[in-house]
């Protein structure tokens, strides 16, 4: 235990799963995607399942039921991802790691990569965009640069591996994902080094 009074990650028992975290529109869907074809794993998306069993999109559930219920599914289905015993890869929603009772419980899913951005990164990536209801505000950047101090201490309290995600390609990106778990014991296809192609960004299906 740290002096912090929080776990530390190596004490905690490691599910197998591959879990991605990180702000809004740091990369978890498009490099999840790609890690489910180069390591054969099925790929999820927690607000795709949260949004195919409400039947309605997660803009749509902010408006009519509310973020405290959002974020309820968000714990239900974390619980559901710890017990599934088949590794697969998923990827979180940029709010998930921030309550206090979900840490643990991502922590046990599996081995953790944040994809951590700079608050311009994030806003030169999201400009525009019209599904993220906690950006739909008069001042985005501001919105972003508060939430993002906010919510860092928590994405790398449950991180096992920090990956930074804004500059860089994304084949680098995967390469240094794909060495980390390499690291840890892993075992990672030699084809997966191989540079993208468009099949890459075709998830693997069960
Ligand atoms: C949220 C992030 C979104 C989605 C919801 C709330 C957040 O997911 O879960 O809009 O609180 O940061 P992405 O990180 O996939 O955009």
């Amino acid at each position: 235990m740290s002096n912090t009074g929080h776990k530390k990650n190596s004490e905690y028992q490691k599910g197998g799963h591959l879990v991605l975290i990180g702000f809004m529109g740091s990369g978890k869907t498009s490099i999840g995607r790609s890690l489910s074809y180069k390591l054969k794993r099925a790929f999820y998306d927690t607000d795709k399942m949260i949004e195919e069993r409400e039947g309605i999109t997660i803009s749509e559930i902010f408006k009519t039921k509310g973020e405290k219920y959002f974020r309820e599914l968000e714990t239900q289905v974390l619980r559901e991802i710890r017990d599934d015993k088949i590794p697969r890869i998923y990827s979180l929603g940029g709010g998930t790691p921030v309550s206090l009772q979900n840490q643990p419980l991502i922590k046990t899913i599996g081995t953790v990569v944040y994809l951590r951005l700079q608050p311009e990164e994030v806003w030169e990536r999201l400009k525009g965009d019209t599904t993220r209801p906690l950006l739909q505000c008069e001042d985005p950047l501001a919105k972003i640069r508060s939430l993002m101090k906010l919510r860092s201490p928590a994405y790398e309290r449950c991180a096992d591996i920090i990956i930074d995600n804004g500059s860089k390609e994304r084949d680098d990106v995967i390469k240094e994902i794909l060495e980390e778990l390499q690291n840890r014991g892993w075992e990672i296809p030699p084809e997966s080094y191989k540079p993208s192609t468009d099949a890459d960004n075709t998830e693997n299906k069960e």
